[in-house]
């Protein structure tokens, strides 16, 4: 694998071939000694262009248990608020000998050009970018899926057949993008659950059915996995930030609904969470939440992803 842009670009093949190597890698984090030597000598770069606690931390870990050295680069404090280019700070850290950059940015295709503008021979890894995409969380997820849905036999599966419900702010969210492509190709059914001003309106395209009543998707879709999504304040005008106590009572998996779910459906959230409001504490807390799970499976998906670009064979 060359970069990790998106998760449109994965096939089935390649995407469960990950998921196994993370299986791989979650095997190491339960050792005593949770490091291997496999990018001993390889410099990873974590450019982060926006803010992240769960991405950037979880990037870092990954990348130190691989025995790679890592620089962080935060824009904030740095020379990109002299106006320095996406360009020339890319080619400083080429100059410093950077094997594999792992980017975030506010804007939606930064990665890409990084990738293949010829600025940096180092492979890519899409942290989040704007609202395109944010393919390792979708894989993190599908990790996580997988693993309740299957259990010890997990390795080698897909989710066929799997009902995934995604709810909330599904315009601005790039995660919701990149699970949509990754657990189409895994086999998954997807319902996106919104209000109509938060649905992308080229949604035509994209391989989902679309639901505007959570009520409706939980008493009647009975899902496997509930998908829940914070609401992106900062990439709405403040006229369209809705109601808060509003879009609780609607579209929030408050005490109510967490009581009405199926027996084995599970609760997911990618983070940073806005508890009480698209999901209550006690949802976000309950033994159906995976949300500290996710975090956790983060660290072995971001190991696979970083053991396949920097170790692995090109493919
Ligand atoms: N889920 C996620 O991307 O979290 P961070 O913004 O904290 O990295």
């Amino acid at each position: 694998m060359r970069h990790l842009l998106s998760t449109k670009d994965l096939s089935r093949e390649s995407a469960i071939r990950l998921l196994d190597i993370a299986e791989d890698m979650a095997e190491v984090q339960n050792r005593e000694v949770k490091k291997l030597p496999t990018l001993r000598g390889k410099t990873v770069v974590n450019l982060f262009f926006e803010d992240s606690t769960r991405t950037r931390i979880s990037f870092e870990a990954a990348a130190k248990r691989l025995s790679a050295d890592v620089i962080n680069f935060s824009a904030k404090g740095s020379s990109v608020s002299k106006g320095e280019s996406l360009k020339d700070t890319a080619q400083t850290l080429q100059a410093m000998g950077a094997d594999g950059v792992v980017i975030r940015h506010q804007s939606s295709g930064a990665p890409f050009t990084l990738a293949t503008s010829g600025w940096i021979d180092a492979g890519v890894i899409n942290a989040g970018d704007g609202m395109h995409e944010h393919p390792t969380q979708a894989l993190l997820d599908a990790f996580t899926m997988r693993r309740r849905l299957h259990g010890e036999a997990s390795r080698g599966k897909a989710l066929d057949g799997v009902a995934v419900t995604i709810v909330g702010d599904i315009l601005h969210s790039r995660v919701a993008r990149s699970n949509v492509w990754l657990l189409d190709t895994l086999g998954a059914e997807v319902t996106l659950v919104a209000p109509p001003t938060l649905v992308p309106v080229d949604v035509s395209g994209w391989p989902v059915a679309v639901g505007y009543d959570l009520d409706e998707a939980i008493d009647d879709g009975v899902p496997d996995v509930l998908m829940m999504l914070r609401i992106q304040g900062e990439r709405m005008h403040a006229a369209f930030f809705p109601n808060e106590r509003e879009y609780s009572r609607t579209w929030g998996l408050d005490d109510e609904r967490l009581a009405r779910l199926a027996g084995d459906t599970i609760v997911m959230h990618p983070g940073p969470m806005n508890r009480g409001l698209e999901i209550s504490a006690a949802a976000a807390d309950s033994p159906r939440s995976t949300v500290r799970e996710q975090v956790a499976n983060g660290v072995s998906v971001r190991m696979a992803a970083l053991y396949l670009l920097l170790a692995g064979e090109e493919s």
